[in-house]
């Protein structure tokens, strides 16, 4: 009989694809996924360190798995992503039923893992990492994901990226082109190339070159990215989204904070005036682009017209949406050794205020859209109600539509049609296809 593994995947993207990779490695060992614990042979975390909350729930969901021990002595636990890379072997201390801990730069060694009773921890820095691709069982046949590159060189203060990932490298652009090129062929419409920060992508060419070049693969429908850097946003990057037909109006830009003593002690490299120019740039030069943000409330430090300096900033910028959450402390970071840190309650206010003042500006931005035509690309049945099929416009917002006829064979996975949008929702928008 075949072998089973259950992964659980917490955090980025990034994450989500390394499960694709772990899922590929173990494919090529006889192993098949299941989405049931109880009945793998392999538990795998994929955890994520980059705020508490993760943190807890990922410790919360590992101890079930003691239990699951219990019953079948035989069953593999394995602890990978950026927690096990960050705390190491003290995994093991708290939780002595692990089997094996790897980073996110050691799941090649997955193999090596399983098949040998020795080896428990690989957490060494590697150097080929960017050269030596792994095999991917992708989850879905419409969008893909697309490592460009690895690590963070940034060290924001608050963040544990660079500790957990490592050194920036950067995968070689020919094989970025020649696996669109595969998915292109097996008919996927859309890739979004991953980055902690896509702008210092440096190979053979650049970011905005590497973007020509994808373009040029033909095939793939739309491009879009994640993450960019506001330091690094060139005018060349800003052409490129304008020029390239594939490449998708929108960009997630993290500003962090309106205030600049924030942004400095948060080690970001640019003011906030700095980041106002780049907005107006490029809602100059790219039609219609949608561009969202993350901020941290309640940054050690932060004072009440610092906060303020935020939320004047959504106020001015009106971002198409955010991600915001309360500071976490994370060990090992600067800002986890500065004095000041805010009281919970404060935190708190500040992310209400902010999420507050956010969702007004989000609401009215979708509700701007409607009478407007958009290209939205089929992704499936809505998750909150089956009678509905989800899309997404190019801005990367999300659409539901009204099931279409079966008769016709627009409306399938995968297509792109025409929607009106007959509704602009909080988180969403609606629409119903437009019939020639
Ligand atoms: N590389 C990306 C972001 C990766 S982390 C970038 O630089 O934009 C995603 C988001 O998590 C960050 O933008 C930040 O807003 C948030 N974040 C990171 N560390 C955090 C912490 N310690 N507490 C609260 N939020 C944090
Ligand atoms: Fe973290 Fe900053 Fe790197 Fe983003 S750029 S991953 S926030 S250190
Ligand atoms: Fe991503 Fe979390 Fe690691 S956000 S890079 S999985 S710490």
């Amino acid at each position: 009989m075949m072998k089973k593994v259950y992964i659980r995947t917490f955090g980025c993207q990034m994450n989500v694809h390394d499960s694709e990779k772990m899922l590929g490695v173990l494919q090529k060992d006889g192993y098949l996924e299941t989405d049931d614990p109880r009945k793998a042979d392999l538990i795998i975390f994929n955890t994520c360190g980059i705020r508490k909350k993760p943190e807890q729930k990922f410790y919360s969901e590992l101890g079930k798995t003691k239990l699951y021990k219990k019953r079948r002595p035989e069953l593999k636990v394995a602890v990978a992503g950026c927690i096990a890379q960050h705390e190491g072997r003290s995994v093991f201390t708290k939780a002595p039923y692990v089997d094996f801990i790897f980073g996110p730069q050691n799941i090649h060694m997955l193999h090596d893992m399983i098949s040998k009773k020795n080896l428990t921890l690989a957490l060494e820095d590697n150097p080929e990492i960017a050269k030596n691709d792994l095999p991917v069982k992708r989850a879905d046949e419409v969008k893909a994901w697309v490592t460009i590159m690895y690590g963070c060189n940034n060290f924001c203060s608050y963040c544990v990226v660079p500790y957990t990932r490592g050194r920036e490298r950067s995968r070689p652009s020919e094989n970025i082109c020649a696996e669109t090129k595969e998915l292109a062929h097996r008919g996927y419409k859309e890739v979004t190339l991953l980055g902690q920060n896509v702008n210092s992508y440096r190979s053979d060419i650049n970011f905005p070159e590497l973007l020509i070049k994808i373009d040029r693969v033909g095939g793939i429908e739309r491009i879009r990215f994640v993450t960019s850097h506001p330091r690094d946003l060139s005018d060349e990057l800003i052409y490129a989204i304008a020029e390239l037909p594939r490449v998708c109006e929108h960009i997630h830009l993290p500003l962090q904070s309106g205030s600049n003593n924030v942004l400095r002690l948060m080690n970001r490299g640019y003011t906030y005036e700095d980041y106002i120019k780049k907005v107006l740039r490029l809602r100059d030069k790219v039609q219609g682009i949608a561009i969202t943000s993350d901020i941290i409330a309640g940054f050690p430090g932060e004072t009440e017209d610092d906060h303020l300096h935020t939320v004047k900033a959504l106020k001015q910028i009106e971002f198409d949406g955010i991600f915001s959450f309360k500071f976490s402390s994370r060990p090992g970071t600067r800002a986890a050794e500065m004095g000041s840190h805010l009281p919970e309650e404060v935190k708190s206010e500040r992310l209400q205020h902010i999420l507050e003042v956010q969702e007004e500006i989000t609401e009215r931005k979708n509700r701007s859209l409607e009478g407007t035509t958009q290209a939205i690309l089929i992704e499936g049945e809505s998750e909150t109600d089956k009678e509905k099929l989800t899309g997404r416009t190019r801005t990367n917002k999300i659409v539901n539509i009204p099931k279409v006829d079966p008769e016709t064979s627009s409306g399938e996975k995968g297509t792109l049609i025409n929607v009106e949008v007959t509704k602009g929702r909080k988180h969403s928008l609606e629409g119903r296809p437009i019939t020639k």
